[in-house]
């Protein structure tokens, strides 16, 4: 059988994490080991979404350019899942040309056969920036609740589902100007047209069971046409001359990646229509794997799409998702820096890639959330891949050594025939996208092994006693270097195989109950597999890649001892007032700080504020704080504070901002 394995284009506009391996990588990458070892033909692609709003404002906002972001973050999104051995046989990015050509054929192609529509329609447009503002960049204030800070898309106060035109005095979330309605023509995909094809793909397939309701959800709901085209200056431009200026929308275009990755993938080999054996021919299984954000596009509207042009493409055999991984009970935000980053792990604990993908693994959120925490990582590693797994391998390599350092495989038919079993359970589990369940049954696996080596305690017998004991092992031993492969490839399996002196088995000799060696002979001496993990290492790797979380776990001592009373004339010396945050801006070479600009009744001031590890930038713009004003001005890494904001500190340390029930106008006394 021959294999598409695709694993969601990441966005090259930040680093990966622990979520997004969790939730696409790890799982896509063990999917595709294991197919390869079962000698199925298998491409694996992935690349850079180099495209979208997202890239775009965060340009201008930090006064660079879209193209200096992508040449940051491509090469480091390579270079990460690289470094945890996610084994994509092809990275590409959609900046390539290739990828522009193609996803404009496709648009060509749905606008001739009459699946697409030009609408005019209003958009706020920022004057100063010059630029229409997508829907989340505009603040006003909500016809239902009078909330003065309410977004374009949604009040945050009272739920209601906005358009920015129903917003009362619109502001611009970038610039603070007010924004202009100018008609603006865009391309509608009529969806509608297309539920019935759509709705047949959905129904022929089996879908994970936390993909299959999402997907009946928004059937039921009905497709609706969706604009195709955006007023951005950063992306793949619309191909008709009258659409100068606009380019095709991100979620429109960049899953036509997965084909265009694969037409430049076949450049690359030498056979350039070797792509169409992946695309066009209805044998091959298509297999997408993403985090349940990405649903809808790939279920839905990207079938809708390679069924709108008719082009004999195959639709997705299955998309995996997966839902979300949580760090320490929180919602894992780059922004707010609450993330284990990939390229940073990679160089603090390089020689502990394979430990995280274990961990990973048994976390994977397969079916649900799940939370990954430094303490069941450190448990996970020491006590399961450590003191069951790699703790069987030392303990009978060792014995093996102590002997003489060979042994003659002899294994009793019933073992044989438990490790044929356990191979064909591990199959299926990843053939069902049970990653977790799979890695289990290894750990089962060892954990019988363990018992019976300990109930047959060799160490106390003769060489002759115990040979025959250890003879027993071989088998599984050596199986273990082959079953161990989808999940730890970078250390534990091959170390393993290289001391065994055995290579990489197909996967069906596992599924025979012949025995898969009959001698084994060690060359050195065996060493662990996999280091202990100390406290004091887990601390280093800890507090390296999340100073703010040792921050939380180490509250400030509260002061002791009686406060100093103070007359309410001495309170009264403090002026304080709400301002409205009007900009916000980390303070480079300072972790912690935040530079912001507020509006007073007496115009703006700016306020160095040591929130940035609580509060991302743009989540502070358009919030009132309490202020206080009065205060001597500071100069904090050469930016002067005129006085300081109010934040409370809540429970382990967390910063919240303190602003006024209601929102006031900018400058009001707190009395
Ligand atoms: N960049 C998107 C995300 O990170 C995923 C894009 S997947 C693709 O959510 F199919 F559109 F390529
Ligand atoms: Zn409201």
């Amino acid at each position: 059988m021959r294999y598409l394995i695709t694993a969601a284009l990441p966005y090259a506009n930040g680093p990966l994490h622990i979520g997004h391996i969790a939730g696409a990588y790890l799982p896509a990458d063990i999917f595709s080991r294991y197919l390869r070892l079962r000698g199925e033909e298998v491409l694996f692609l992935c690349g850079s979404d180099e495209h979208g709003v997202a890239i775009t404002l965060r340009a201008w906002q930090e006064n660079t350019t879209p193209q200096a972001i992508i040449a940051k973050y491509h090469p480091l999104l390579k270079e990460s899942l690289h470094a945890l051995g996610i084994s994509v046989d092809y990275y590409g990015r959609t900046s390539d040309p290739l990828h522009h050509e193609t996803a404009q054929q496709f648009f060509l192609r749905l606008w001739e056969k009459g699946w697409g529509e030009k609408r005019s329609v209003e958009q706020f447009w920022d004057p100063q920036a010059q630029v229409f503002l997508p829907d989340r960049y505009i603040v006003g204030t909500c016809p239902y609740c009078g909330f003065e800070e309410a977004y374009g898309d949604q009040c945050e106060r009272c739920g209601s589902m906005l358009a920015p035109t129903d917003l009362r005095n619109p502001r611009s979330r970038l610039t603070g100007a007010t924004p202009e309605l100018r008609p603006s023509a865009q391309y509608y995909f009529l969806l509608d047209k297309l539920q019935s094809q759509v709705e047949a793909f959905v129904r022929s397939r089996a879908w994970k069971p936390n993909v299959g309701p999402v997907i009946e959800n928004w059937l039921r709901q009905g497709l609706a046409p969706r604009a195709i085209t955006r007023d951005l200056p950063w992306g793949v431009p619309v191909p008709l001359p009258d659409m100068a200026g606009k380019v095709l929308y991100v979620w429109f275009e960049a899953p036509i990646g997965y084909i265009s990755i694969a037409k430049r993938w076949a450049l690359e080999t030498g056979d350039p229509l070797r792509w169409e054996a992946f695309w066009k021919d209805p044998q091959t299984r298509i297999i997408h794997f993403i985090g349940k954000d990405n649903i809808v596009f790939h279920t839905l509207i990207f079938p809708a799409i390679l069924l709108g042009v008719a082009e004999g493409y195959t639709l997705p055999h299955d998309v995996p998702a997966n839902e979300f991984l949580n760090l320490e009970g929180r919602k894992i935000s780059t922004s707010r820096r609450w993330t284990i980053d990939i390229d940073k792990y990679v160089a603090i604990a390089p020689q502990r890639i394979d430990e995280l993908r274990y961990v990973l693994t048994a976390l994977m959120p397969q079916t649900q959330d799940r939370d990954f925490t430094w303490e069941e990582f450190a448990a996970r590693v020491n006590n399961e891949l450590i003191a069951t797994l790699t703790n069987l391998v030392h303990r009978v390599l060792t014995l093996i050594w102590r002997h003489g350092g060979s042994v003659e495989v002899s294994v009793p038919a019933e073992l044989l025939e438990a490790r044929v079993q356990a191979a064909q359970e591990i199959g299926q589990r990843i053939e069902r996208y049970d990653f977790g369940g799979a890695l289990g049954v290894i750990l089962a696996l060892a954990q019988k092994a363990n018992k019976r080596l300990t109930d047959a305690a060799p160490w106390h017998k003769s060489p002759q006693e115990s040979r025959p004991i250890l003879a027993a092992y071989g088998d599984l031993l050596a199986a273990m270097g082959t079953l161990l492969e989808p999940f730890l490839p970078l250390k534990v399996a091959p170390t393993l195989r290289k001391m065994l002196g055995v290579s990489l088995f197909p996967w069906q000799r596992l599924l025979s109950s012949a025995p898969l060696v009959e001698h084994l002979q060690l060359r050195e001496a065996p060493i662990p597999l996999v280091a202990k993990l100390t406290p004091e290492e887990l601390h280093t790797i800890r507090s390296q890649l999340l100073p703010m979380q040792e921050e939380i776990k180490a509250p400030k001592e509260p002061s002791t001892g009686p406060i100093p009373g103070i007359s309410i004339e001495e309170f009264q010396k403090v002026c304080l007032k709400v301002v409205t945050i009007r900009a916000a801006e980390r303070v480079p070479k300072a972790d912690k700080l935040l530079k912001l600009v507020v509006e007073a009744d007496d115009g703006l001031h700016t306020v160095v504020s040591g929130v940035a590890q609580h509060y991302a930038p743009e989540d502070l713009i358009g919030q009132q704080a309490v202020w206080v004003s009065n205060l001597p001005p500071k100069t904090l890494r050469g930016v002067t504070s005129e006085g300081m904001l109010l934040f409370a500190e809540g429970e382990g340390g967390a910063l919240v901002r303190v602003g006024p029930e209601r929102p006031v106008p900018p400058g009001s006394p707190v009395k």
